[in-house]
């Protein structure tokens, strides 16, 4: 876990409230957590949902790990305390959305039940939404839409999820869905019909 290390820093209060924020949102903040095995489905189905909430007039923002490796965080790999870092801080940056009245739908691996909890106890009871995307690793290896499962069983790739690096499934995830038997259309509705039956899309 990261250490504070700045001295002579003071925490400003913001003026405009986190309630004001959702108040002009027209529902609160969120953060739809997606985690799962490398192609089980996380990045279409929070992209699909994205969609659908944004034509329902929804502030929404996708956060992906692919693409946050790209940037934020280039400077990290996949030991273990690299995803931890990794996780640490997508998580604080889906927190600082959720606080901007924005629904943040994150879709990283986050195969360490810890790192995902302790992004869950950064937020609010209710806000942090994990999803777990639950495929089995023969229909994400016979996917392999990137070509790394091929590599990884060469051992080209090492330490890689799900092969010779662990996954851990959530005990207690909000939404589980079955990535191996339905379609993309059909778990983002699943996750958009969770989403209105517990308030999450009005104030
Ligand atoms: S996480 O474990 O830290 O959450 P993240 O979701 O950001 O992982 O990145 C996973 C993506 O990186 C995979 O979808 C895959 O494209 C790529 N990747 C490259 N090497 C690995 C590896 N060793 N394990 C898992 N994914 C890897």
């Amino acid at each position: 876990m990261a250490q504070q290390i700045a001295t002579n820093i003071t925490w400003h209060e913001h003026h405009v409230s986190k309630a004001e924020r959702a108040g002009l949102s027209g529902h609160p903040g969120s953060v739809l957590w997606f985690t799962g095995l490398s192609a089980c489905g996380k990045s279409t189905i929070a992209n699909t949902v994205d969609h659908m909430l944004h034509a329902q007039g929804k502030r929404t923002f996708v956060l992906d790990g692919d693409n946050i490796r790209h940037g934020l965080n280039k400077n990290l790999g996949f030991s273990a305390a690299d995803r931890a870092e990794n996780i640490r801080r997508i998580g604080e940056v889906a927190k600082l959305f959720c606080d901007a009245g924005v629904i943040a739908l994150t879709a990283f691996i986050s195969p360490y039940r810890a790192d995902r909890d302790a992004v869950r106890a950064l937020l609010q009871p209710g806000e942090f939404v994990e999803i777990f995307v639950n495929a089995s690793l023969e229909t994400c290896e016979k996917r392999d839409p990137k070509g790394l499962y091929k590599k990884a069983r060469a051992g080209e790739i090492k330490g890689f999820t799900g092969i010779d690096d662990p996954y851990e499934p959530p005990q207690n995830a909000e939404i589980v869905l079955d990535g191996d038997n339905r379609t993309i259309d059909e778990l983002a509705a699943e996750v958009v019909e969770y989403l209105t039956t517990h308030g999450r899309l009005s104030l």
